[in-house]
């Protein structure tokens, strides 16, 4: 159990909590491709891990960039809250733009206490945040939550723009839903996807990673009747069924968005996907404490063959120049809450050295809000168990 330092914790689990909110950040697939390094004194190096990446949804890793950006942003703010500013460092060793070396970090963090720093009231918002893949319902987005989310992105080089236009929606959801027939019509990636995308669902069986049917959309009996032609079909034709499960759901969950919103850059480099990675966490933790429902559908930014063509009228239609990046589209709208996504537990991600870290953060007092950590309720308590389970199951052990 996490104890708060004014009850006896060590140093190191207050870096473990910041890290907990962190990995609370989304990611494709729910891959989760961080590793981290707590270095001596109080230092946090953040690394892709290269058993994580998807080498066939996300050939770039542009993907698993943006994430590391939105694990970056959920730290910068849970650092706040702790009272701790986080200096941070992007890819300390190698140019902007060039190759990854997964043995180099991609930031280097630094905590800093800092008695007067400012908290973020999208704090409250990091462990809510969810993906929502539901159907949406016919309620449009008020013109003020819009200019709201517009308003949230606060890194440089990143624009944000949003339609609730309908004759734009309607063309918008055509592409990305053709787009997801592109994506899923090579065998590799769509088996990819299924590594992390377990339908129908495999009972009592618990994945630390990736997602299934209660994320998206498909439990109780609706859940169970559209699964019901996978389970009773031979072997040879559930991928079919299972490609057009999922696209039917594409196709209703473009239909049914209130608005769709989008992230681009000027350059593609690995700070322009990190920034996008971060402006994009805020516009999603921001959507959620409005109570607006958001889900990426990004199989149209990705260049695999086929594609092309669609990206590049999303581009026309979003009135994008062809020398910037969209690096995130994702359509919003309003629906019940969506099901939690699992995470791996923080000791799974990190190496650290718990011995040499510094005295002066044990003579901190910690914020409420990581007081109360030590029992935040039933879903928390489910977490940790997760977390702590006797024998999680890893599908993508490490
Ligand atoms: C770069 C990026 C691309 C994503 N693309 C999609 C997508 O195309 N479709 C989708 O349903 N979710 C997409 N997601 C959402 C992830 O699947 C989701 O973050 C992950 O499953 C964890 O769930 P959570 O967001 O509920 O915490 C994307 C997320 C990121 C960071």
């Amino acid at each position: 159990m996490i104890l708060p330092s004014d009850q006896g914790g060590r140093s190191g689990d207050i870096r473990r909590q910041i890290l907990w909110y962190a990995i609370m950040a989304p990611s494709p697939l729910n891959t989760q491709p961080w590793s981290v390094l707590c270095r001596d004194p109080c230092g946090i190096d953040l690394y892709l891990e290269k058993k994580r990446l998807l080498s066939h949804m996300d050939p770039a890793s542009r993907q698993a960039c943006v994430s590391c950006g939105a694990f970056i942003e959920n730290l910068d703010i849970a650092a706040r809250e702790a009272g701790f500013m986080a200096e941070i460092s992007l890819l300390p060793s190698s140019l902007p733009g060039a190759d990854i070396d997964l043995g180099q970090p991609l930031a280097r963090i630094e905590l800093m206490p800092d008695p007067g720093i400012v908290t973020d009231p999208l704090f409250s918002w990091l462990e809510k945040r969810h993906t929502n893949r539901s159907v949406f319902t016919n309620d449009p987005i008020p013109a003020e939550i819009i200019s709201s989310l517009a308003d949230a992105a606060n890194q440089p080089f990143t624009t944000l723009g949003f339609s609730a236009d309908p004759s734009f929606r309607q063309e918008l959801g055509g592409h990305i839903t053709n787009a997801v027939e592109v994506a899923f019509s090579a065998p590799d990636r769509f088996s990819e996807f299924l590594s992390y995308v377990r339908i129908p669902p495999i009972s009592g069986y618990q994945y630390p990673d990736g997602y299934g049917a209660r994320e998206i959309g498909l439990h109780g009996v609706r859940g169970w009747l559209s699964f019901l032609p996978l389970r009773i079909s031979p072997a040879g034709r559930r991928n079919g069924l299972a490609r057009e499960l999922l696209l039917r759901l594409a196709r209703k969950g473009t239909e049914s968005a209130a608005a769709f919103g989008w992230i681009a850059t000027k350059g593609n480099s690995r700070h322009d996907q990190i920034r996008a990675g971060r402006t994009y966490e805020r516009v999603h933790l921001t959507a959620a404490s409005a109570g607006v429902s958001l889900q990426p559908m990004t199989c149209v930014l990705e260049s695999y063959p086929g594609m092309d063509d669609h990206y590049r009228r999303v581009l026309d239609l979003l009135g994008i120049p062809d020398t910037h990046t969209v690096q995130m589209l994702f359509r919003l709208g309003y629906s019940p809450s969506p099901a939690q996504s699992r995470r791996w537990a923080v000791q799974d991600f990190s190496g650290d050295d718990e011995a040499a870290a510094p005295q002066w953060i044990t003579l901190l007092t910690l914020p409420a809000a990581f007081r109360g950590q030590q029992d935040r309720g039933p879903l928390h308590r489910a977490r940790a168990e997760l977390y702590t389970g006797e024998s999680p199951v890893r599908s993508h052990p490490r």
